[in-house]
């Protein structure tokens, strides 16, 4: 159902940018040594497309998610890599009805309440809040828990170490999703030690 919650179970989401098709296995292990059982992998980059594919079908335990999904004709794209589910910024008119009629599981981007009702009204109630710190943080999640109490979010855009117990605490927040996990610097260097170390900590933050 495209409606329905990917199926992973980490509540932190790591947001892959990628540079080299050749680090998505590593990176992906890495992450599930870690304890994480889902990437994002963001359509910025030449090599995100065969990040993907590469990810499905090495390892199949990894929930293997599209991100930065803003076209309707992205859609196809990233369910023939082998993506089971996508999330976006935002979402369009356009894009929904490409992920409806592909029965992908989607996670669309909202910054206000309006746009989180009209996205009620299009079947969803998990939603990216993107980007988080910038649309007030805790702040904006504990104001939209009474009036749209129904809606879970992924707050991404600012979660980090020092905030993530923050955020999973929110009665709203179902998971986060960041980019520190796996830092440029970190995946050029090849040091897959520190993704693991990264993820480690943020799990046994997710679990404090
Ligand atoms: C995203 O791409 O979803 C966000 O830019 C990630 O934000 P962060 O880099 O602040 O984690």
């Amino acid at each position: 159902m495209f409606n329905a919650r990917p199926a992973f179970q980490s509540r932190v989401v790591p947001v892959i940018i990628i540079d080299d098709v050749q680090h998505a296995v590593p990176m992906a292990t890495a992450l599930l040594e870690g304890g994480i059982d889902v990437v994002e992998i963001t359509l910025r980059t030449e090599a995100a497309l065969g990040a993907i594919e590469a990810v499905a079908k090495a390892l199949p335990e990894m929930h293997t998610g599209a991100g930065t999904v803003v076209r309707p004709d992205q859609v196809q794209s990233v369910i023939d890599a082998g993506a089971s589910f996508a999330l976006s910024p935002g979402y369009t008119p356009a894009l929904i009805d490409a992920v409806k009629a592909a029965n992908l599981p989607f996670i669309p981007g909202v910054m206000t309440p309006g746009e989180a009702m009209q996205a009620q009204t299009m079947g969803f109630s998990l939603m990216k809040l993107f980007p988080a710190t910038q649309a007030g943080g805790i702040g904006m999640l504990k104001a939209m828990q009474s009036p749209l109490p129904d809606v879970r979010f992924c707050p991404t855009g600012g979660v980090k170490p020092d905030n993530l117990q923050s955020f999973l605490s929110q009665p709203n927040v179902a998971m986060v999703g960041g980019s520190w996990l796996t830092p440029a610097e970190t995946l050029a260097a090849e040091d897959w030690k520190q993704v693991t170390a990264l993820a480690r900590e943020a799990v046994s933050i997710a679990n404090s």
